[in-house]
């Protein structure tokens, strides 16, 4: 009852944010992302009737089963797992991912989907990618579209039980591996507020949440027919602007969110310059400070050297699209 998988992270181009249902993570508008080829969790799982407790260790540290993170995230997920798939031993989850967790650079979306992929491997759950999407549902929202390749929507679903809210591929990445996402690396440090209780403040006190809700079914299907006919411009300027609404959403809280940092802002308007220069670049942001350009393979070089230019970038990745969750023979114990 021991299995590993890797699974990436990804970055939305039309935004997850704001849960019609905490419990089951269900969301009230669709979303679509990009599956990273950089951005990764390694997890392996044991159940074993020898562990007296649930184990997490993460990047190297014991979790503590008292600790809020603990069991906001991983302690609920098991709940949750264990009230739909029946009682199992107590597991030890170790996970290691290769960049920062919890700076906005979708850690939750990578560990979840490849903590799903690991249990349904060591349980012998048999779920096709469809049910192991709606499991890592459970885990985090951003999770249920990692465990995809390439261009990936997470359908919103209309059912209280959350049978219908799942994701499904788009595109496979080799339909547009010209796209680049250059993730800006502004921090590294952890946010203060997590996307759970940023998008949670903003239902309950942003009056401009349902503004954000209208326009989400439009977003959805520009994207989507951006995606399908590989169109950058209407990809980025639409994933720009439904970034820029998803802030308006957190600006306008009571207490306000404020993920940007001075460099984000920095970026932010050299972006836009260079657009008006004629670069074809676009940004997208998450809950955290890090800037994502959206570009094309041949504009990437010219792009990074100028990003590496401004006052506070700590970190470049460049990253293409990349393939989905899945299980591997290493294990991490
Ligand atoms: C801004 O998936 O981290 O990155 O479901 O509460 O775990 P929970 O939230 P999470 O939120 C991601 C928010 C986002 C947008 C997105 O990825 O779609």
């Amino acid at each position: 009852m021991k299995a590993s998988a890797i699974a990436p992270a990804n970055i939305a181009l039309v935004k997850y944010w704001g849960k019609r249902d905490e419990e089951l993570i269900l969301p009230f508008n669709g979303s679509i992302s990009v599956t990273l080829d950089k951005l990764f969790a390694h997890t392996t799982v044991e159940f074993d009737e020898r562990y007296k407790e649930d184990i997490l260790i993460l990047n190297g540290k014991r979790v503590e089963q008292s600790s809020k993170d603990y069991q906001e995230y991983i302690g609920n997920f098991l709940r949750k797992f264990r009230e739909r798939f029946g009682k199992t031993p107590k597991v030890k989850i170790e996970s290691v991912t290769n960049f920062p967790t919890g700076a906005g650079l979708a850690s939750s979306a990578a560990g979840f989907a490849a903590l799903a992929t690991a249990i349904n491997e060591a349980l012998g759950l048999n779920l096709d990618k469809k049910e192991l999407s709606k499991l890592a549902r459970l885990g985090s929202g951003s999770a249920t579209r990692s465990i995809y390749g390439g261009f990936v929507e997470w359908l919103k679903g209309e059912r209280n039980d959350g049978e219908d809210s799942y994701a499904i591929q788009i595109a496979p990445p080799e339909h547009w591996k010209e796209l680049r996402m250059i993730l800006c690396i502004t921090s590294k440090e952890e946010k203060k507020i997590k996307s759970r209780a940023g998008m949670a403040q903003t239902v309950r006190t942003s009056p401009m949440y349902k503004c954000w809700l209208e326009s989400a079914e439009k977003d959805l299907e520009d994207v989507r027919a951006g995606i399908l006919s590989k169109d950058l411009e209407l990809v980025g300027k639409v994933a720009e602007h439904n970034c820029l609404k998803m802030f308006a959403t957190m600006l306008t809280t009571k207490p306000p969110i404020i993920y940007w940092n001075e460099t984000s802002i920095r970026l932010i308007h050299s972006i836009l310059e260079w657009r008006d220069e004629g670069i074809k670049c676009y940004f997208t942001m998450d809950a955290g400070p890090q800037v994502k350009v959206i570009c094309l393979e041949k504009d990437e070089e010219k792009i990074k050297e100028r990003l590496k230019e401004i006052e506070g970038v700590e970190d470049i990745i460049v990253t293409s699209p990349g393939d989905g969750a899945k299980v591997t023979e290493k294990h991490l114990f």
